[in-house]
């Protein structure tokens, strides 16, 4: 089969749609037995993680709801500014609930540390990260998933909701964008 990822140039596959799918799987199955007769609130963290919080939330079996967040961190260069404000709250209190904040990749840790710290304000019962990709080599922040897919290194990736320049999302492998210059993801 001819996809949209095998036919843009400048693409190359870091991690299949079928490698995906199965660490997500993974994920969810762990979530399931971690919170095994508890609810939870997935907080997706707009826009990269749409279509890993899509995927993953279909396959928790748990009492399950949704809610969005937006920040924005990068203005608009490619440099982190290091700053990060918050563009929407989530809509519904996270007091008493089981919170796990799902994320499309774990960089810097500035979007993380920014958002823990902000949700632990609504004291939720608990909080975790689940982030798909983990970049560890970036890190500024002292900030671990406590469920992620793949540890990558220092190469600019997108695809599976990820973007450059808004760009790309809907590919459904990961993909490293070549030649993409001094980049931050
Ligand atoms: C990306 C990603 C995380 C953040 C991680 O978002 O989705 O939210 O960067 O980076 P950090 O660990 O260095 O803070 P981005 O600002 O690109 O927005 P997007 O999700 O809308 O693409």
């Amino acid at each position: 089969m001819t996809t949209a990822t095998q036919t843009t140039s400048g693409l190359r596959v870091m991690i299949s749609r079928d490698e995906i799918a199965k660490r997500v799987h993974e994920i969810a199955q762990q979530i399931n037995k971690d919170y095994a007769g508890e609810k939870v609130v997935l907080v997706g963290v707009l826009k990269g993680s749409c279509l890993f919080l899509s995927d993953l939330a279909r396959q928790i079996a748990l009492d399950t709801t949704f809610d969005f967040i937006s920040v924005s961190s990068y203005g608009q260069g490619k440099i982190s500014s290091g700053e990060v404000k918050l563009a929407k709250d989530v809509d519904t209190p996270l007091q008493g609930r089981n919170v796990i904040i799902v994320e499309d990749i774990l960089d810097t840790g500035l979007t993380l540390t920014y958002l823990t710290k902000l949700m632990e304000a609504s004291q939720p019962k608990s909080l975790k990260i689940a982030a798909l990709l983990d970049k560890p080599s970036r890190r500024l922040k002292p900030i671990q998933a406590d469920y992620f897919g793949f540890k990558i290194p220092d190469e600019f990736v997108v695809g599976y909701g990820m973007d450059y320049a808004e760009r790309y999302r809907n590919l459904p492998d990961i993909c490293v964008l070549e030649n993409a210059g001094e980049t931050e993801r």
